[in-house]
């Protein structure tokens, strides 16, 4: 590694203060390092922002829908990121990712992690195949059950997938508190590369059980609607930031509500929805620069409680 190199290095793979980083051209921050965590069942690592593509990435047909959203992507890789998060419930989001990716042809590939949500084995194996199909990419990275549904009989059948080399991770995921004592015990009775949870600083109920059982069970987490959404804009709206957020080079709401949620020690990386290159750059920029500690993390869940 060269001297300026080990220099942008900090402890946790973090690279220099977030200014320099904001006031860089995509290129030159490229050559720079975003933050990754290892995924415990492999040791690989990924960036620790994802895309999210719920809701925006669906319904774009056209290219006129479809230049914004390539627009996002590339900026995300040009800055480093690594995971791209999709399902086939989220209308034709599978085949616009499948598409975007063929435009790009980004190098390394990213990790790209789809959902199962069928019931049945056959309906299971059809969708499956589907993704294959929209996502123009064998193996995927990831797929997980979406949501609990049929979860014994679609886990079992990603188990036989992932034998056969066709996926190279599994997991299942939740985003409902109404949901979560039966994943828990379905975390405790299956073997999972991953889950993906919920979890944002004002919703923080992943965290009592699902999250250190997580850990304990060496289980990746990729958090999703990590702003609830929006909510947390929405809370924080007309606030200023805190002085104290520039501690651990935290430069937006956005990257307050990120860099909360990857300096959780049981996350491997957070997906927020991003559909625009400006919310790329900002959200990136919570996987670069210091994170909060455990005491800055508290003082942060206090802020947000008392708003
Ligand atoms: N059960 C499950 O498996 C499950 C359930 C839900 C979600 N998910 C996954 O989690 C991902 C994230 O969820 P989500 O997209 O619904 O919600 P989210 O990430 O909590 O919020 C995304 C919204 O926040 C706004 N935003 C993003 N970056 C911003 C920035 N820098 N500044 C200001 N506003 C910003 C955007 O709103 P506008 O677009 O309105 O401007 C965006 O649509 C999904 O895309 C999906 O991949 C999985």
């Amino acid at each position: 590694m060269n001297r300026n190199r080990r220099r942008l290095l900090g402890h946790a793979g973090a690279i220099a203060p977030l200014a320099l980083f904001a006031d860089l051209p995509l290129p030159a921050r490229a050559a720079t390092t975003v933050i990754r965590k290892a995924i415990p069942s492999s040791g690989e690592t990924i960036s620790v922002i994802g895309v999210g593509t719920a809701r925006r990435y669906q319904g774009a047909a056209g290219e006129a829908e479809l230049a914004p959203l390539r627009d996002s992507l590339r900026t995300f890789l040009e800055l480093g990121g690594s995971v791209i998060d999709t399902a086939p419930s989220y209308g034709n989001a599978e085949a616009v990712v499948g598409k975007l990716l063929a435009d790009l042809q980004p190098s390394p590939a990213v990790f790209l992690a789809t959902k199962l949500g069928a019931t049945g084995r056959d309906a299971g194996r059809e969708q499956i195949e589907q993704s294959f199909s929209h996502l123009q990419r064998r193996p995927l990275d990831l797929i997980a059950v979406h949501n609990l549904q049929d979860v014994e009989t679609q886990l079992a059948q990603l188990r036989e997938l992932k034998a056969a080399k066709r996926i190279r991770y599994l997991g299942a995921t939740t985003s409902n508190d109404r949901q979560y004592k039966a994943f828990e015990a379905m975390m405790r009775k299956q073997a999972l590369d991953f889950v993906q949870v919920d979890f944002a600083l004002d919703n923080r109920g992943a965290d009592q059980r699902l999250l250190p059982l997580a850990r304990e069970r060496g289980m990746g987490v990729m958090v999703n609607l990590p702003f609830g959404r929006g909510r947390l804009f929405d809370a924080t709206k007309g606030r200023p930031l805190p002085p104290w957020a520039a501690e651990f080079d935290c430069a937006s709401w956005a990257q307050f509500f990120l860099k909360y949620i990857v300096s959780h020690e049981a996350v491997t990386c957070a997906i927020p929805g991003m559909a625009k290159p400006a919310y790329v750059v900002d959200n990136m920029g919570a996987a670069t620069g210091r994170l909060p500690d455990q005491a800055t993390r508290k003082r942060m869940e206090a802020f947000i409680d008392a708003l």
